[in-house]
């Protein structure tokens, strides 16, 4: 551990986070919470496992106050955070050359803040002090390489040629969000120019490193990896953190009437009356289940209320309403939504629903 006391982190936090409409409109994507937990969290998570002290956080001027609120100066975790704002969201090398100052001679890892790894960053850390190599890309093999940074490497795994979305990807490994640079990278991205999307791309700066002659090496992932862009992504991500993560802990109150089963976590404050609950589930803080069902692969935001409802595989965000809902499963519920079965005669959907919704009836 103490071999990584020198080195730092940089967290990319940017962006505006268009996938992810309509959740992210009134907040960032890094902040969408994976079993009631923002996906900096467990970014925070990984960097003070791996013994890093010394963080920086790249936001930007629309969701910087908010991430800044909600993480604190990272004592929590027993890191450092600095706050770096990025003006514009002009590429991931414009955000290294943002933090130059903060990152001066210092090797770092570099995390983006919307990407969730199954397993920590030791091992990969070990492989960049091992190689002696100016960066080490962290790789998973996926099935659609096109919408990521694409790898060809050598038997040894040394990096041979990075492309950024290629159409035709001459592999199938795709760059992780997670990074390990030496001081290298800096003189790599002054010569680097913005790409056909007008920006720094990190993926040119480490051509121009393999092109200049500097070693770069691979790490493979061998857990699962999750771009928390998409709905279904988040649905996946909170389903597997649920199933790896959660273990049974129930601070809330369970009336006598109530049965729970496996692994579920309810937070103090929360109260479950009457109600069937089958894990993996997490409760937030304060929420109400009532005269309801709620099946595997739940997340229940704080203060969220569910009354006479069956759920399943869903993930419902802080102050939600799910009311005499019949049966409802793999959907994600924005913070404050409602979802209520109303009892009148017609039968015809009434609904007031926000830009860029989807409602499947
Ligand atoms: C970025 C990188 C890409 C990498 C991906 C991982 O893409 O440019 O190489 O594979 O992150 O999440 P973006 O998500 O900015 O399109």
């Amino acid at each position: 551990m103490s071999l990584t006391r020198d080195m730092k982190a940089l967290v990319l936090s940017g962006g505006k986070g268009t996938r992810l409409r309509p959740l992210t409109y009134t907040g960032a994507k890094q902040l969408v919470p994976i079993a009631n937990r923002p996906i900096l969290a467990y970014v925070f998570d990984n960097l003070a496992k791996a013994g890093i002290k010394d963080v920086g956080v790249i936001i930007s001027p629309e969701t910087g106050d908010e991430i800044r609120q909600t993480m604190g100066d990272g004592s929590n975790w027993g890191i450092k955070v600095t706050y770096i704002l990025q003006a514009e969201p002009k590429g991931l090398a414009h955000a290294v050359l943002t933090a130059a100052d903060f990152l001066g001679d210092s090797s770092f890892v570099m995390y983006l803040g919307d990407n969730l790894i199954g397993c920590g960053i030791e091992s990969f850390i070990d492989t960049f002090r091992a190689s002696g190599a100016d960066a080490v890309i962290l790789l998973k093999s996926v099935k659609n390489p096109q919408s990521f940074g694409v790898a060809e490497v050598d038997a040894n795994g040394k990096i041979l040629r990075l492309e950024e979305k290629p159409k035709e990807p001459r592999s199938n490994l795709a760059l992780v969000g997670v990074y390990i640079f030496s001081k290298e990278i800096h003189k790599a991205i002054g010569r680097t120019r913005p790409s056909a999307r007008g920006e720094l791309e990190i993926t040119d700066a480490i051509q121009d490193l393999i092109s200049a002659g500097r070693p770069v090496q691979s790490h493979l992932l061998d857990t699962w990896w999750l771009d928390t862009g998409k709905k279904d992504d988040m649905l996946a991500a909170n389903t597997v953190v649920l199933d790896e993560w959660f273990k049974r802990d129930i601070r809330g109150q369970v009336d006598e009437k109530s049965v729970v089963t496996g692994r579920v976590t309810i937070d103090k404050g929360a109260v479950v009356k009457n109600s069937t609950l089958r894990g993996p589930i997490v409760i937030g803080e304060g929420a109400v289940v009532e005269d309801s069902f709620i099946g595997p692969f739940t997340s229940v935001g704080p203060s969220t209320v569910i009354r006479k409802s069956i759920i399943e595989h869903c993930v419902i965000l802080a102050g939600a309403e799910i009311s005499h809902v019949d049966r409802m499963e793999d959907s994600l519920i924005g913070r404050n939504a409602r979802v209520v079965k109303c009892h009148h005669k017609h039968e015809a959907l009434r609904l007031m629903i926000g830009d860029d919704s989807l409602v499947e009836v």
